[in-house]
């Protein structure tokens, strides 16, 4: 019988935790998102990570850029928020319009308030085995093997999808807790023999229904990262009908991976609040 990953339900659970957990501890973290241009989808994300926000108890300010914003002009809000010591994290939502270099605005947010874990210094930390603040998505996923108590160490992990958010910081986090560990990715040869080795199955492509059951070793724990529409309905990388057929374990779109990211996003700012407490006590 297959295992549902149930994100939703663990990502409300830890949230009501964090709210507790704020409760007791007095502290008051506040998060800072900044959103350049009105694209509905990252409005919609936006919003949902207010309203988190207000649900566990942390403050919120948005910042709304128009969408013919330079780079420097985003520069600009984020070196603000830099400077605010009453913002314990930084978000900036992604994707920025063409005109916009990410790179570059991902770099300018403080190493310290980078809940969302993008900038090269808390990669880098990540990647030397010591992790500061890891992207949420993958983070998040971690917490849900955690949840169901899925056993990581030696077990061998495939990843397809390399890019910053998910795939490679997946793959540290996995390698960090000790999985054998391949990334796969557009220019892999023979990708259905990759998937078909893999004890834990990551899929983080963007491509509807993509992984079939066919490529899908018996038994896998199979997380779907991928977030996409089909015939007017949400759903992931993987065919969840006919793979949850020989699965052990799968995350369903929505309400798999998606409430866990938000969840650690709301965590990595309480973090980021603790450690400014203690620093600055
Ligand atoms: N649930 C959540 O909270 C959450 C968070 C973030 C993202 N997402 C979703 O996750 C998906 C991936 O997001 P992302 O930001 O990582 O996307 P991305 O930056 O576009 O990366 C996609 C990756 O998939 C690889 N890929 C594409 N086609 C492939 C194929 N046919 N075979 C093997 N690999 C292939 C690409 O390989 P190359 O590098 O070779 O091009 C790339 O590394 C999207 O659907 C996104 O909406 C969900």
């Amino acid at each position: 019988m297959v295992i549902i990953l149930d994100g939703k339900k663990c990502s409300a659970m830890r949230l009501e935790l964090l709210k507790e957990e704020l409760g007791d501890s007095g502290l008051c973290p506040r998060l800072a998102t900044v959103i350049v241009g009105s694209d509905p989808a990252s409005q919609m994300y936006v919003r949902m990570k207010h309203r988190a926000c207000e649900q566990v108890g942390i403050g919120s300010v948005g910042i709304e850029l128009p969408a013919d914003s330079t780079t420097e002009k985003v520069l600009e809000s984020v070196q603000r928020l830099n400077r605010d010591a009453g913002i314990d994290g930084i978000l900036v939502q992604l994707p920025l319009p063409k005109q916009v270099d990410p790179e570059r605005v991902i770099e300018s947010v403080s190493p310290e308030k980078d809940v969302d874990g993008f900038h090269p210094e808390n990669l880098g930390l990540l990647f030397s085995g010591k992790p500061r603040f890891s992207p949420c998505t993958p983070s998040g996923i971690m917490t849900l093997f955690k949840e169901y108590k899925i056993p990581l160490s030696g077990a061998r992990a495939v990843v397809v999808g390399r890019s910053i958010d998910v795939g490679r910081p997946m793959a540290a986090l996995l390698l960090n807790a000790d999985a054998t560990v391949t990334i796969c990715h557009s220019k892999t040869k023979d990708l259905a023999e990759e998937l078909k080795r893999a004890d834990i199955l990551i899929s983080a492509i963007g491509k509807a229904h993509f992984i079939q059951p066919e490529m899908v070793k018996p038994g896998a724990v199979v997380i779907d990262v991928g977030i996409n529409q089909l015939d007017g309905k949400l759903v992931g990388d993987v065919d969840f009908a006919k793979v949850a057929g020989i699965a052990s374990a799968i995350t369903p779109v929505p309400g798999g991976v998606g409430p866990m990211t938000i969840a650690t996003l709301m965590e990595n700012t309480c973090r980021a609040a603790k450690v400014k407490a203690c620093t600055s006590a």
